[in-house]
């Protein structure tokens, strides 16, 4: 067996640092329900919407709950901005923002560490009314909202995200067309929503670092999607030049944009969501999320959940090369597999957790890891169909019923062992 030694927990190979943050992350869109932003009319591939989805905007106590069961000692999460400013520059929304107080302080009284979303692929209609992200007035309003939510949250967070994958919003919506505004092949209006938002960043973290009350203990990050892009065969020069056009795009350009220059200062960690790797054979991304068959994949000899490949040996690269490249401490703010097999759920987080554990053990600094997700949930343009959660959710009883999946079981022994 290998031997494996956390920098913290020499006696035990199996054990996470001592102060290793364990958790669960959600999205306002995708759980809360009774939201008015541009996912509210859109209709999925499976005909659902997230008019109701888990109705966690009546049951966060609930929730909460739960997670104290899991033995989560943090949740990373989102605040709703639709439902907190209904004009530009408007004063916030009192009663939202007391429900949103009263989660935090729920959560803070269970022991459970909050960290803050500030943006997961969702806006006001009145932002999406100019153009979203591709106008820049978008960046002051932006900035509005943050320094009068940050001023009423009174120094309640320390973990601030402030964009949820910048580079999959951005993509989604300006050249696939899977997200509202569902455009094609725009790659200006992409290439002008990650400029725009990487300013905003930038000028959030100031806001937040400066004027929260405690904000010198603030840590802000984006969460930043890595993907791995490989050629299916080495030698077929086609796919590889697919590849290296994704990774130049979604990876290299978005984390310059965020990071390059004096932007490096604007972020104190990295936030990273790694789900797996894309293989492209005759320029086809061999991906479930693209329409492969899973089972045709399976011939191939990829090992797939129902949206991407898994490719744990990529976690301990891509935090290796985050931590060299930046020296900043990272906390994986996502990973997750969505299937109905739990047994291969689990076999995913253990091998994924084992490469973690690994990096760790060779001084990448890594403070916590945030399984996705809580709940089983709307997974934007393909509804309910993508099972993500610990916990499954009963859609179609009307009481919502949440009940604990083995998933959930599993996590919950490696959440309070602090081991594997
Ligand atoms: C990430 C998103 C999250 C969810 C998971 C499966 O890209 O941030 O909202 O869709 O994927």
């Amino acid at each position: 067996m290998e031997t494996i030694a956390t920098p913290s927990q020499p006696g035990n190979p199996r054990k996470f640092p001592e102060s290793f943050l364990w958790g669960t992350a959600t999205a306002t869109t995708q759980i809360e329900g009774h939201i008015q932003n541009e996912w509210t009319d859109f209709v999925a591939t499976d005909g659902g919407t997230c008019r109701i989805a888990c109705d966690s905007y009546h049951r966060y106590s609930e929730d909460i709950d739960w997670m104290g069961r899991l033995g989560v000692n943090s949740y990373r999460f989102g605040i709703e901005w639709s439902r907190l400013q209904h004009a530009p520059f408007a004063p916030l929304n009192r009663n939202e923002l007391e429900r949103y107080i009263d989660q935090i302080d729920r959560l803070c009284a269970a022991g459970i560490k909050p960290m803050l979303v500030l943006h997961h692929f969702s806006n006001p209609h009145w932002v999406n009314a100019v153009g979203g992200w591709t106008n820049s007035k978008t960046i002051a309003a932006f900035l509005d909202y943050v320094r009068k939510l940050v001023k009423a949250l009174e120094g309640r967070i320390e973990l601030w995200n402030t964009f949820n994958e910048p580079d999959t919003y951005a993509c989604l919506a300006y050249l696939l067309g899977g997200f509202p505004p569902c455009n094609k092949w725009k790659l200006h209006r992409f290439r002008k929503v990650i400029g725009h938002m990487a300013r905003a960043h930038q000028q959030a973290s100031r806001i937040i670092r400066t004027e929260s009350v405690g904000g010198e203990r603030a840590q802000v990050g984006i969460a930043k999607n890595w993907t791995f892009f490989h050629a299916y065969k080495r030698f077929s020069p086609w796919d590889r030049l697919t590849a290296a056009a994704c990774h130049y795009t979604f990876n290299k350009f978005v984390l310059d944009a965020f990071m390059g220059e004096s932007r490096r200062h604007a972020s104190t960690f990295i936030g990273l969501n790694y789900y797996g790797r894309v293989r492209f054979h005759h320029f086809s991304a061999m991906i479930p999320a693209s329409g492969a068959p899973v089972k045709r994949l399976k011939d191939f000899g990829f090992v797939c959940d129902d949206m991407v490949e898994r490719y744990p040996e990529g976690l301990g690269e891509i935090l290796t090369y985050l931590q060299r490249k930046f020296r900043l401490p990272i906390y994986i703010t996502e990973h997750g597999a969505a299937s109905e097999d739990e047994t291969f759920r689990e076999r995913d987080l253990l091998n994924n957790l084992g490469a973690l554990q690994r990096a760790i053990a060779q001084g990448v600094d890594v403070r916590g890891f945030y399984y996705w997700s809580l709940l089983d949930n709307f997974e934007w343009q393909f509804g309910y169909s993508k099972k993500f959660g610990l916990l499954s959710v009963d859609f179609k009883d009307p009481r919502l019923p949440r009940t604990m999946k083995p998933l959930g079981e599993a996590y919950s022994k490696i959440c309070r062992a602090n081991a594997l």
